[in-house]
């Protein structure tokens, strides 16, 4: 069959190396991809907004599957729109996506379906939210409600934060018209865990946990990020609370949307913090997490062609999910700057070694081929991943493939990882 991926990030490489061990692939395209996803996909140049251009780019090409990666095609309706020309897409349609575009929205749901999650108020009105905040209590979180490129949440610790970014939100627009609407809800602490699970629409079956590193620097200082590096499996995650949230977060959630009239065909990624009080819901996202997708894929042992079809045809029931019995670390090798500014162009030494290497992985972010090799071309570059036995083998695998690359302002964190000492 042939298969097309849409996205360009570290997470579609990793979709696109699964899709490429199944046996029932005869060819990849990504639109656009990179330089690494083109050493396994003919890569076309179509951004991701392009629904008219993918629509008729699949029809032409006589593609089978089509795999949306990233948010805002799937928010925008990129799976809707290759559906009614005839096609088949694996990821949720836009009025079932709207659980990570509307953040009003998922926690409306959660509200009216008792699945926990943080306290909160949703404002449409700048002054009323002000007026919230005299009676608040400090730290508090204020949230655009849109899609903000995973920046639109501030921890605010004193009033006056949460006053200025009230403003910075509603007023000044900061995040465009993400902060049309804002959720103010309440700080919550404890160990965050992402937990990403295929969908069929009624059935949903939970893949190995992850954790990210969100803040740019060691420590968690520094701005938040798309995310620094992951570990898959959290030790953390024990098996109880695994049920715990299977029982009242995971199918809740899925028969919630089903109830809704918003079937969940997907991936539905579960950001929880695991709080004192319980496991509770951070946030939802409509589609596999990057850089923990890194992590969590190449441990799986499925044909990933077998439980996408099985999640839009409503079969998933019958997919027994697998998952190796060792452990991945992913560090992202970024430019140094990055989340804010930062030179791209420099060219990138060391990654024909990966080549020659089992269990090691360079999954390319911000890459472009050009005349002098492949070169950076974004804020996070490259997500060097390494399986191992355990965490602190996978950690010690993925910290030494780190090294065999070089660029110019080549910046990492040193600490992916560290949590795993104290569990
Ligand atoms: P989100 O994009 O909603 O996942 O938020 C980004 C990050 O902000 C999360 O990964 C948490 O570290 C933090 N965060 C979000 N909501 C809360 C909350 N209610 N309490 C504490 N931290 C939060
Ligand atoms: N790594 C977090 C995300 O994909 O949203």
């Amino acid at each position: 069959m042939n298969v097309l991926i849409v996205g360009s990030g570290g997470r579609e490489h990793a979709i696109a190396t699964c899709v490429a061990k199944s046996e029932k692939v005869d060819k990849i395209y990504c639109a656009p991809g990179n330089a690494g996803i083109a050493e396994i996909a003919e890569c076309v140049d179509i951004k991701v907004m392009e629904f008219d251009r993918i629509v008729k780019f699949a029809k032409n090409h006589d593609i089978d599957l089509t795999i949306v990666g990233p948010d805002d095609p799937l928010v925008g309706g990129l799976v809707d729109a290759l559906e009614e020309a005839g096609l088949r897409a694996f990821g949720p349609r836009k009025n079932a996506a709207i659980i990570e575009g509307s953040k009003a929205f998922s926690k409306d749901l959660m509200k009216k379906y008792n699945i926990p999650t943080a306290s909160y108020e949703v404002f449409t009105d700048a002054a009323k939210a002000l007026e919230y905040l005299d009676t608040a209590k400090m730290p508090i979180v204020l949230k655009a409600d849109g899609l903000a490129l995973g920046k639109g949440v501030l921890i605010c610790n004193t009033l006056e934060e949460a006053r200025n970014g009230v403003k910075e939100i509603m007023l000044d627009k900061k995040f465009g018209t993400a902060g049309n609407t804002m959720v103010i809800e309440e700080f919550m602490t404890g160990r965050e865990v992402s937990v990403l699970t295929f969908c069929d629409g009624k059935t949903v079956k939970v893949m190995s946990s992850a954790q990210d590193h969100k803040r740019a620097g060691d420590g968690d200082t520094g701005l938040n990020t798309g995310g620094m590096g992951t570990f898959s499996p959290s030790p953390f995650y024990t098996k109880k609370i695994e049920e715990y949230c299977k029982k009242n977060i995971f199918q809740p959630t899925v028969d919630a949307m089903a109830a809704e009239g918003r079937e969940f065909k997907g991936v539905i990624f579960f950001g929880l913090m695991l709080t004192e009080d319980g496991p509770k819901v951070l946030e939802y996202n409509a589609r596999f997490g990057d850089p923990e997708a890194q992590v969590v894929l190449v441990r799986m042992k499925n044909d990933i062609i077998d439980v996408m079809e099985a999640c839009i045809d409503g079969k998933l029931g019958k997919i027994k999910l697998e998952f190796e019995d060792n452990a991945a670390v992913c560090v992202v090798l970024a430019s140094e700057g990055y989340p804010l500014q930062y030179t791209k162009g420099h060219v990138i030494n060391g990654l024909e070694r990966f080549e020659h290497e089992d269990g090691y992985y360079c999954f390319h972010a911000g890459t472009r081929k050009s005349s002098k090799g492949i070169v950076t071309n974004g804020g996070r570059v490259l997500g060097v991943t390494a399986v191992g036995p355990d965490l602190r083998q996978a950690r010690a695998n993925a910290y030494e493939a780190a090294s065999w690359i070089d660029f110019e302002n080549k910046y990492c964190r040193k600490d992916i990882g560290k949590a795993i000492d104290e569990a």
